[in-house]
């Protein structure tokens, strides 16, 4: 990956770096809903909680896709275990099949019968042989067996317009010559294809780009990029890497009125150069540390935001976070360039807090998807063999799952700081909340790693508490492995206290808790 071309701007941007708002109160915390505040039309888009699946180490092949034959229970090749963890997370849409992968993936050789597809060599990651067994038809059918929204990220990179135009027609035409061939291959009725990636960080792996040049090649393949049969398109173009704000000033002005989407890529990684540090040892200074970068995020959302705003003031183009998550040294004895990495409490907390990030910024960001599904960075699951266990990642996601499509309810948060690494800080206590079906959820997370927080809770309305459930873990280190017991999982919580319109509850170092309310 060419990463040189944000690193100017990264340097230029760590002046802000977590420049974050900070309060001088004690270790107690008063979150505050504001119900006045709440704009009805500002749901959070399910698609926030969306997945990414490359063709990856193994995360395809092995941690979702076993084929048939495999010893491995599975249901038409896809792994049980997998499926029933997927569906249980109701993942509401997953990107396929890259990833710097997707600019040299050419889709017609993921067709037909599987022994006769030919292997390439996958080089971007490792060099690993592919043998395209897994393909279109297994990626639609297994969105269809979890239930979620297929997203494609196409090949501007090395491919052509010709090439992108007619897997769009293979996959949603009734009729014509690709129609025809997908019929051919088993599949009679069209799939319904809503989002369409036109290349993947084609400032770099995808094809080395200057934004003017990618600009009008965006133009030129989204032109050809045709609904059939009633299927509509949403455009995705490939966006920014964190501070690269030139990258979307000059997509937006040169191509924003072709576009529903634009990408950005955010990692919670402590430099491109060098270690990134170990998944499952670090001390308390790169923990805090972790959580400055990651809630870095919202000021490198802001920026995009502003300048996309330029030139959509309506907010017409989404901000479609497309890659986000940790990114640590991979494991040791794991093979080279297959990014395979453990899953912490930490992680839990990056995705609390990005989660609530976003929960934020609903009006321009539409969609999310963690980077990635299975083995790959900050994983829901990770699978050896037939063995399979669930990250503490998948809990703050499972933990969140009552968030999706639910409105937003602002909330005001007064709470102590952490310094990190000198003069800079983090907010202790991290919240977010949301009304859906009579029902409220607030979520909260406490990134201290050695106090509880103090908070409470004047909820201004009538509801009451029904539910708590609490992910935290002995050691911010600990994470789930393979055939030994989890120690990091979803328990019931029940420390919440109500008294009429006020909610109390210690936080426990470390945490996160979702409390559900009954409106009444
Ligand atoms: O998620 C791993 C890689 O990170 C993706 O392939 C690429 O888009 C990004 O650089």
């Amino acid at each position: 990956m060419n990463r040189k071309n944000i690193l100017k701007s990264s340097i230029a941007a760590a002046a802000m770096l977590f420049s974050l708002p900070v309060s001088a109160a004690p270790e107690t915390a008063t979150v505050t809903p504001l119900f006045d505040r709440i704009d009805s039309t500002l749901t959070i888009p399910a698609e926030i909680y969306g997945q990414f699946a490359e063709h990856l180490g193994t995360c395809i092949y092995g941690g979702l896709w076993v084929g048939e034959d495999s010893p491995i229970p599975n249901t038409n090749g896809y792994r049980n275990d997998a499926l029933q963890a997927l569906k249980d997370l109701k993942v509401p849409v997953l990107r396929w099949p890259g990833g710097c992968f997707a600019d040299e993936y050419h889709w017609t050789d993921g067709i037909g019968p599987r022994d006769k597809r030919p292997v390439m060599v996958n080089t971007n990651w490792g060099g690993t042989v592919e043998d395209n067994s897994f393909g279109t038809h297994e990626f639609f059918n297994l969105c269809e067996l979890i239930g979620c929204e297929p997203y494609l990220s196409g090949n501007v990179g090395s491919g052509t317009v010709e090439e992108l135009a007619k897997w769009v027609e293979y996959i949603t035409a009734q009729d014509g010559p690709m129609a025809k061939l997908r019929k051919e291959n088993g599949r009679e009725k069209p799939w319904k294809l809503k989002y369409l990636g036109v290349g993947n960080e084609s400032w770099g792996c995808g094809g080395s780009f200057t934004p003017e040049a990618y600009a009008n090649e965006y133009r030129r393949y989204q032109t050809y990029c045709r609904n059939f049969n009633g299927n509509r398109l949403y455009k995705i173009a490939s966006g920014a890497s964190d501070y690269d704000f030139n990258w979307t000033n000059v997509l937006m002005k040169n191509a924003g009125r072709h576009m529903n989407g634009l990408s950005l890529h955010y990692y919670t990684v402590s430099g491109w150069n060098g270690s990134k540090g170990a998944a499952t040892e670090f001390s308390d200074d790169d923990f805090y540390w972790t959580m400055g970068k990651c809630l870095e995020i919202e000021n490198v959302i802001n920026r995009h935001d502003s300048i996309m705003g330029v030139y959509d003031p309506g907010k017409k183009v989404a901000l479609i976070v497309d890659e986000w998550g940790t990114w640590w040294d991979q494991e040791p004895g794991s093979i080279p360039g297959h990014l395979y990495q453990q899953n912490t409490m930490r992680d839990a907390l990056v995705a609390a807090l990005s989660l609530n990030v976003f929960h934020r910024h609903t009006d321009r960001i539409k969609m999310a998807n963690i980077a990635q599904i299975a083995n790959v960075l900050q994983s829901m699951i990770l699978t050896k063999g037939d063995q399979m266990v669930l990250t503490p990642t998948y809990y703050v996601f499972k933990m969140y799952t009552p968030h999706q499509n639910a409105t937003v309810v602002p909330l005001d948060i007064a709470t102590s700081s952490r310094a990190v690494r000198g003069d800079r800080s983090v907010p202790t206590v991290s919240a977010t909340a949301s009304v859906k079906d009579g029902e409220m959820n607030i979520t909260l997370a406490n990134i201290d790693l050695d106090k509880a927080a103090e908070v409470t809770i004047p909820l201004g309305i009538k509801a009451k508490l029904e539910n708590g459930e609490i992910l935290t873990a002995a050691n911010i280190a600990d994470y789930n492995d393979f055939g030994t017991a989890e120690k990091v999982t979803l328990r019931p919580f029940t420390g919440a206290k109500q008294s009429k319109d006020r909610l109390t509850l210690s936080l426990p170092a470390k945490s996160v808790v979702n409390l559900t309310l009954k409106l009444q």
